[in-house]
């Protein structure tokens, strides 16, 4: 008995290993054939198993050896934020394939390619299997492909239009009021220490696109300063902290249903309904919970909706008329059969727009502060913008059409995109050639063959910080240091400069030719119901990096829908928070505010030092990406006080470094680990 067992363990052994090699060897062969340099790495980084269990893994690896390990990054998903740049140097190349048994992947950050790559949609369509995730409630326009994805594209586009993205401005202006008021109190003396800068401007996206998309209006709380979003669920019928209070019949409020339902996005996809419905732990309750219950609410939307739209209670020409909602159940209505969606189809698109549309938007408001906040001549620069534009005048009086631009082509849209620049909430866009042919592919002007079934990542977080892609200065080394310890060690790429994108009149005005060039070509070809804006990703005054270069909103037929909604947003908070207010890193930790009033600046540039390192450090370590990149571990603190009032002096950096220059060295310093010089690849 014990015998036959062992053989039999023996034999699936010999078996599985066998058809691992023969399937490995397979792959070598096709990358061999492709022209492309190649890497073997042991695991496809999309196996389930290796998904589910490489986190729980990566602690025993971090003992081996590093030389057996080289290969542990590229089988990492996301690997792009964490390593950048480092990532391509290694291989020394900017297009390579990982090559491992059950799957091929092409990475690159080459921008040519990324263009190719994003402009043939057909040869280059989106891995669909992967958003698996997202299609939690129904089939939507994020995760389908070729006709399927038309139809949900058209059905979801209306909202789109510069009429609704009024609506979007205005929003923001009344949300980012009343976050802003939470934060200084309403004596305005601010300074006071706020640590759930990240909560609150979830809370303000999720307000924007709640209001901007669905027709819901959410209203600030009260007083949510003890508002603890997610610590003490304990079980339904008793959430103390409900975000904005139940409704009737639901035991979840609408924003933290979906504020649940985000959080435990991972639980969502790695098990099956019934099973988080019925094991009794805690997290799968309230999983499966947030998942009905915001079902439940969306559902309640639709049918409302629906009702409204029957006894034509909705004017055409009402701005709510267009809202997201609105469009999605027009489709139903419409005899048009190609717009047709299912009642799921209409949950699967609002989730997914609910959470495109806010967690990215979100997540740029936050980091575009921290980065504010560490950078205080940018700050300052930012707020002179500010004060040319509105000349000192209350939001009430602004205006999205004369404004809008104003703000785009100043400091604040080039904060908006050095942010997106570094922390881009999409590591690395997603494309395929999973059920395609074999597609050729120019690199460096040779023609290569991308093999089919091959993953592909277009890693903009490394494009975006690629030397031959973008102008380039020395480094500065905030705090003495590279940002990266081994990325871009010789330029300024990894570190936040948004003065990089402010450029001289005359370039300006040869962008802006160059554009409206390109805007006609577009809309003679895409056809307008596709809602599809191959316009610039920036201002037209600013900095206009080469095609493919730059893409934090992907680009070609399946890049953003909500790129222009975001902007707005994004431009219009940092506005609101800017206009008379500084942002500055709460050094509580290091020092109470009676030390830091006795304090001279030297004293002043230390315990600042300290926090900023903290904050460099944790937007170096902590950040994961789950659908989108975010804070995962720990929070940054932050004051804001009435501009004049600031406790630091803006060339608090500059003072530390002059202080300490013993610092400021790469000698000696563990911290600092300069790159071997040892290529990994094979091939071509
Ligand atoms: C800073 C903010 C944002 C960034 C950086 C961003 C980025 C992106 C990226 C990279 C993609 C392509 C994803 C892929 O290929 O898998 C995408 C697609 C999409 N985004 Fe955004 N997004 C932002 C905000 C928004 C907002 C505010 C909305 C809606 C209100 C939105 C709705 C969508 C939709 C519907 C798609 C799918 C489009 C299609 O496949 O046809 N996004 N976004
Ligand atoms: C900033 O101050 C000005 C002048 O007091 C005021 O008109 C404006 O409304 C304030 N802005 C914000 C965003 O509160």
């Amino acid at each position: 008995m014990l015998r036959l067992l062992a053989y039999t363990v023996l034999a699936a052994v010999l078996y599985y290993g066998g058809t691992t090699a023969v399937s490995w060897r397979r792959n070598v062969k096709k990358a061999q054939q492709s022209g492309l340099p190649y890497i073997l790495v042991p695991v496809f980084f999309l196996h389930p198993l290796w998904l589910a269990g490489h986190v729980f893994l990566l602690p025993l690896f971090s003992r081996l050896p590093r030389s057996w390990m080289t290969w542990i990054e590229y089988c990492i998903p996301d690997f792009g934020y964490a390593h950048r740049m480092d990532a391509f140097e290694r291989v020394g190349a900017d297009t390579f394939l990982t090559v491992a048994p059950s799957g091929l992947v092409m990475y690159t950050c080459d921008a040519d390619v990324i263009n190719q790559v994003v402009q043939r949609r057909n040869d280059f369509p989106k891995p669909s299997p992967i958003y698996r995730a997202l299609k939690i409630y129904g089939g939507n326009v994020v995760s389908a492909e070729g006709n399927v994805w038309r139809q949900h594209r058209k059905a979801v586009s209306p909202p789109f239009t510069e009429k609704n993205n009024h609506l979007v401005w205005q929003e923001t202006i009344d949300q980012s009021l009343a976050m802003l008021s939470s934060w200084v109190g309403r004596d305005g003396k601010g300074d006071k220490t706020i640590d759930r800068v990240a909560d609150d401007t979830m809370r303000l996206s999720l307000h924007v696109i709640s209001r901007a998309g669905f027709g819901r209006k959410l209203e600030w709380p009260e007083d949510n300063t003890d508002v603890q979003v997610d610590k003490d669920y304990v079980d339904p019928s008793k959430i103390q902290n409900d975000m904005a209070g139940a409704d009737e019949g639901h035991s979840m409020s609408y924003a933290y249903a979906i504020h649940c339902l985000l959080d435990n996005i991972l639980f969502q996809l790695l098990f099956p309904r019934w099973l988080l419905r019925t094991v009794p732990l805690k997290a799968f309750r309230k999983a499966n919970e947030a998942y009905s219950e915001w079902g439940n609410y969306m559902r309640e939307a639709v049918e409302k909706k629906r009702t409204d739209l029957d006894v034509g209670k909705e004017v055409k020409e009402s701005s709510e008329s267009m809202d997201i909602l609105a469009g999605l159940v027009k489709s139903q209505t419409k005899a048009d059969k190609q717009a047709h969606l299912e009642d799921s189809e209409i949950l699967g698109n609002m989730f997914v727009l609910i959470l495109a549309g806010h967690e990215t938007a979100a997540n740029s408001i936050h980091f575009s502060m921290l980065y504010l906040a560490l950078h205080r001549q940018s700050q300052l620069r930012l707020q002179k913008d500010v004060d040319d534009i509105f000349n000192g005048k209350p939001p009430s009086e602004w205006d999205y059409d004369r404004d809008l631009p104003q703000l785009f082509g100043s400091m604040v849209g080039a904060v908006l995109n050095e942010e997106l620049r570094l922390v881009s909430p999409v590591v690395a866009i997603p494309k395929s050639t999973w059920g395609a042919p074999d597609a050729p592919l120019t690199v460096d002007g040779k023609t290569v063959t991308v093999p089919a079934e091959t993953y592909i990542g277009l890693v903009v977080a490394a494009s975006h910080r690629n030397p031959k892609l973008w102008p380039i200065s020395p480094p500065t080394y905030p705090g003495g240091k590279p940002v990266h310890p081994r990325s871009n060690l010789d330029n300024d790429l990894e570190e936040f400069r948004p003065e990089r994108w402010i450029v001289t009149e005359e370039e300006s005005r040869s962008n802006k030719d160059a554009r409206q060039q390109k805007k006609e070509n577009m809309a003679a070809r895409a056809g307008g119901d596709l809602n599809i804006d191959e316009t610039s990703d920036t201002s037209e005054r600013l900095y206009k990096p080469s095609k493919g270069a730059y893409a934090p909103f992907s680009d070609g037929h399946r890049s953003c829908i909500g790129r222009r909604f975001a902007q707005v947003e994004i431009l219009v908070a940092l506005a609101i928070i800017f206009q008379n207010y500084s942002v500055e890193l709460a050094v509580d930790s290091y020092a109470t505010d009676e030390e830091v009033a006795k304090m001279d600046d030297n004293a002043k540039a230390d315990v600042w030092q300290k926090a900023a390192e903290d904050v460099r450090e944790k937007m170096l370590n902590n950040m994961a990406a789950v659908i989108t990149l975010q804070m995962r571990k720990g929070t940054v603190p932050i004051r804001l006080v009435p501009r004049g009032q600031e406790k630091f002096p803006p060339n608090v950096d500059q003072i530390w470094k002059t202080n300490h220059p013993e610092k400021c060295t790469t000698k000696g310093r563990p911290d600092w680990r300069p790159w071997d010089g040892k290529q990994m690849y094979h091939g071509a």
